[in-house]
């Protein structure tokens, strides 16, 4: 019988001919996604057989999730610059010995949808790397993209810019390929809806109309994360976190979320835009701008484009 060997995140990296330095970080990066996923597992247990683990000490591991990512970039060698949903301004992390080698900034937001921790659902990492510095108002510097969905299983979804692939965290503690080049569907079935729906625009109204006329399925968790990662898995389809009557630009983060799951979403065939223009080139003013998103199988974005102009 012939013996399949599971292909570990770093030998893809090296078989694909991922840069030395870059694959380096990833590693690291997943290395710490993997000590976040244990922190999270931890804290569950704990609430689970003694609910006097408060609801407010399990949203405080997004702190710790935070605290856990400086810290490991700390000592990583390769990142000059680390923003965080977490912080208000740019970490600058670089040590004076590793100012050679310190070639890519990283944007994370480290531990999203917290609230949903305490009812069991699923939450997520997400990692936009940047090549040099983190600049504003300019085009966008990303080279890579990933994310980690702490579920069931713990999965890592990574891009770097030669499609988009996922790997799964084994008993043995290793991220190992389990679907290279994921291809999403043209057009999709199923749609996921953030944001309250008396608050949201008529020309929002109408396209969910439309989609709902067509018979998508609602599938929508609350999770970022594992809400786009079902669209991208599951047959393709659409996310939206619409502009609001009362929150223009929406709620969720371009450079902590958005960009980075635009990347990944677009390298499997997928597309992202904020209602008219491209996720990817819009310029952020700010660390923290936030912008509405319509993001998933390019007919349902297409779609929303022209229900949007
Ligand atoms: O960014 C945080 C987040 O929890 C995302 O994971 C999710 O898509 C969104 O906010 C949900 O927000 P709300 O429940 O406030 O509409
Ligand atoms: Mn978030």
């Amino acid at each position: 019988m012939e013996r399949i060997t599971a292909v570990d995140l770093r030998t893809f990296l090296s078989n694909n001919n991922v840069e030395h330095n870059l694959r380096r970080l990833i590693h690291q990066i997943a290395i710490t996604c993997k000590y976040i996923s244990s922190k999270i597992n931890e804290a569950n247990r704990k609430y689970a057989v003694s609910k006097n683990v408060s609801g407010e000490q399990q949203l405080e591991l997004d702190k710790a999730a935070d605290q856990i990512f400086i810290k490991r970039m700390e000592c990583c060698a390769y990142v000059k610059q680390l923003a965080s949903e977490e912080q208000d301004e740019i970490v600058s992390v670089l040590l004076p010995e590793q100012s050679n080698n310190a070639e890519y900034s990283i944007t994370v937001d480290p531990l999203d949808g917290s609230s949903l921790i305490d009812v069991n659902l699923a939450v997520g990492s997400i990692i936009g790397i940047h090549k040099g510095e983190l600049c504003l108002k300019n085009e966008h510097n990303l080279i890579a993209a990933m994310y980690v969905l702490y579920g069931p299983l713990t999965t890592l979804i990574l891009s770097t810019g030669n499609g988009t692939h996922e790997f799964v965290l084994n008993p043995e503690g290793e991220f190992v390929l389990a679907c290279e080049n994921i291809k999403m569907k043209e057009k999709g079935n199923i749609y996921s809806i953030g944001g309250v729906k008396k608050e949201w625009t008529e020309k929002h109204k109408r396209y969910i109309e439309h989609l709902e006329d067509e018979g998508y399925k609602l599938r929508y968790s609350g999770g970022l994360v594992p809400d786009v990662n079902q669209i991208l898995l599951k047959n393709g389809g659409l996310f939206t976190y619409p502009a609001l009557i009362n929150a223009k630009n929406g709620k969720l983060r371009l450079l902590f979320e958005l960009q980075p799951l635009s990347f990944i979403i677009e390298q499997a065939g997928g597309a992202a835009i904020d209602g008219k223009n491209r996720i990817l080139d819009i310029k952020p003013e700010t660390l923290h701008q936030r912008s509405p998103i319509y993001i998933g199988s390019k007919h349902e974005v297409n779609l929303a484009k022209d229900y949007l102009m």
